[in-house]
């Protein structure tokens, strides 16, 4: 069976947010220590302890932004003990993730400069679970007040003289759960306080995000929304937020115990991941069926700032350090998020995935004994949907329906695409989530033609199939020639589990 697509690269669509493609670490396991930091005495290359193979690879994908410093830990951590000479820096407990000590080594400044070596927009969470008003209030000044100010005066104490521009910052985070346990009412309060006392200094403008919702918790999105209602929106800048979050995590398994493995499962649990994957859509619909009704123009932005999927921990490890492999099943968890990112692109201004290495759902895996350091199957999604970054969403219209199959009591569409168009190209992204079935697309594109296309794709002999040290390239992208253009049809056949991106110029 050809599905049958129309694309009209000519219409504009809702820009794609570049930091739709956003990342988040988290002071969690091997993310960033002994993944992005490794410690200035390592004789893993680095510069002031940031490791530079990860941040090379990073690079590659320009990323946007880069969320931290949690998560659940945000809401502990408190900043002053992360600033001035490390030796003096105090030692606390990571209660959330194992228990374990945390030294303080990576800090505000450490945070800063991995952003500045990646490229990326730091994305703070402050602490409004266990922290102050003050706290918070003061770590804005610490790091965006130029001149003469106790906080400025403590930066260029610890060797920055200049503030640092910072746009991105979370009014707490999962204030429902492990940031206070508040109900929807209390923090809505909490965050128009906090968001008060965080002040635009200088040329900056905060972009102020608030903790939002759990999944498909449309309730505590639409307290939210009336919260800003009542305030009125031309207030939002100075004493409310700007945005919303919501989280949401491919999760699977009969019990939170039982999530399955990252990489030993059947067909049956990969399809009821990709299930679960492509809730997605329906979750960023919901919330943004709710905001609408508050907000029309659509001002206020949605921010999925933690997404990914969540296996049991890796036999051996940690439970509390969340270590999981990356299996070709992650990268079409992946590509059906981006898809739906891309439709959504009116109302989703951003989105994390969890995390950037060593956990969840990550880019990048650091081998703890040789050092290696591994791309991951995800990772290549990424980079092959790098140019949709701020790129103009465009519609993707059927002829003809999309095949589907059951799995369990839902319905599971086994084709997905989307596209895009920037500086005369187009990029369009298309999965096959059947674990058996070959599928063709024809896309009639109309408003242009293309005249030759690139195509990349990202498949393998077995679902399960994955990166390791020994065997670093079995999940990579290579060229791809299945594919013609005849006028204005493009066609492709599209290999069981693979994800496919054609990019051409239009004329
Ligand atoms: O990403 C791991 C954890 O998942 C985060 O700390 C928390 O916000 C979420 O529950």
């Amino acid at each position: 069976m050809t599905v049958e697509a129309v694309i009209n690269v000519d219409l504009d669509g809702p820009r794609i947010n570049r930091h739709v493609y956003g990342h988040f670490a988290e002071h969690l396991g091997r993310c960033v220590y002994g993944g992005l930091f490794v410690g200035a005495d390592s004789d893993i290359p680095n510069v002031g302890g940031i490791r530079l193979d990860v941040v090379e690879a990073l690079r590659a994908l320009s990323i946007p932004n880069l969320r931290w410093p949690g998560g659940c830990f945000a809401d502990e951590y408190h900043w002053r003990d992360g600033v001035g000479p490390k030796d003096e820096r105090p030692v606390m407990v990571n209660t959330h993730w194992g228990g374990v000590e945390e030294n303080n080594h990576f800090g505000t400044h450490e945070f800063m400069a991995l952003c500045e070596l990646l490229g990326a927009e730091p994305y703070i969470s402050g602490n409004v679970g266990s922290g102050t008003v003050r706290e918070m209030s003061e770590w804005v000044e610490y790091l965006t007040r130029a001149g003469d100010s106790p906080m400025a005066r403590l930066r260029q104490a610890n060797g920055r003289d200049q503030p640092w521009p910072v746009r991105f910052w979370g009014l707490g985070n999962e204030a429902w759960g492990c940031g206070g346990n508040m109900t929807a009412e209390h923090y809505a309060q909490e965050a128009r306080r906090f968001g008060t006392y965080c002040r635009d200094y200088g040329d900056n403008r905060l972009y102020k995000i608030a903790a939002g919702a759990n999944g498909a918790d449309y309730a505590w999105t639409e307290t939210l929304m009336k919260q800003l209602g009542h305030l009125g929106c031309q207030h939002v800048r100075s004493t409310g937020y700007h945005a919303l979050s919501v989280h949401y995590y491919t999760i699977t398994g009969p019990t939170w115990e039982e999530k399955g493995s990252a990489t030993v499962f059947d067909t049956g649990e990969y399809y009821t991941t990709m299930v679960a994957a492509a809730r997605v859509e329906e979750i960023l619909a919901g919330h943004a069926a709710v905001m609408d009704c508050y907000d029309p123009n659509k001002s206020v932005g949605l921010v999925l700032d933690e997404w990914g999927t969540w296996f049991d921990v890796a036999r051996g490890t940690n439970p509390g350090f969340l270590y999981q492999q990356n299996t070709l099943r992650d990268a079409l968890a992946a590509s059906v998020h981006f898809d739906a990112f891309h439709r959504h692109a009116d109302r989703l201004v951003m989105a994390n995935i969890a995390q950037t290495v060593n956990v969840l759902q990550a880019m990048i895996l650091t081998d703890p004994d040789t050092r290696a350091m591994v791309r991951t199957p995800t990772y290549y999604v990424f980079a092959m949907n790098r140019d949709h970054q701020d790129a103009t969403s465009l519609r993707v219209d059927l002829r003809t329906p999309l095949p589907s199959r059951p799995v369990g009591d839902a319905t599971l569409t086994t084709i997905s695409m989307s596209a895009s168009r920037k500086d005369g190209r187009l990029l369009v992204s298309l999965s096959n989530l059947d674990a058996a079935d070959d599928a063709e697309v024809e896309i009639d594109l109309r408003g242009g033609t293309v005249e030759s296309v690139a195509a990349l794709i990202l498949t393998a002999g077995a679902l399960q199939d994955h990166n390791t040290p020994q065997a670093p390239s079995a999940v990579v992208p290579r060229a791809y020639d299945d594919v013609s253009v005849t006028g204005n049809r493009l066609w492709v056949r599209l290999p069981a589990h693979s994800f496919v991106t054609l990019s051409g110029t239009v004329s």
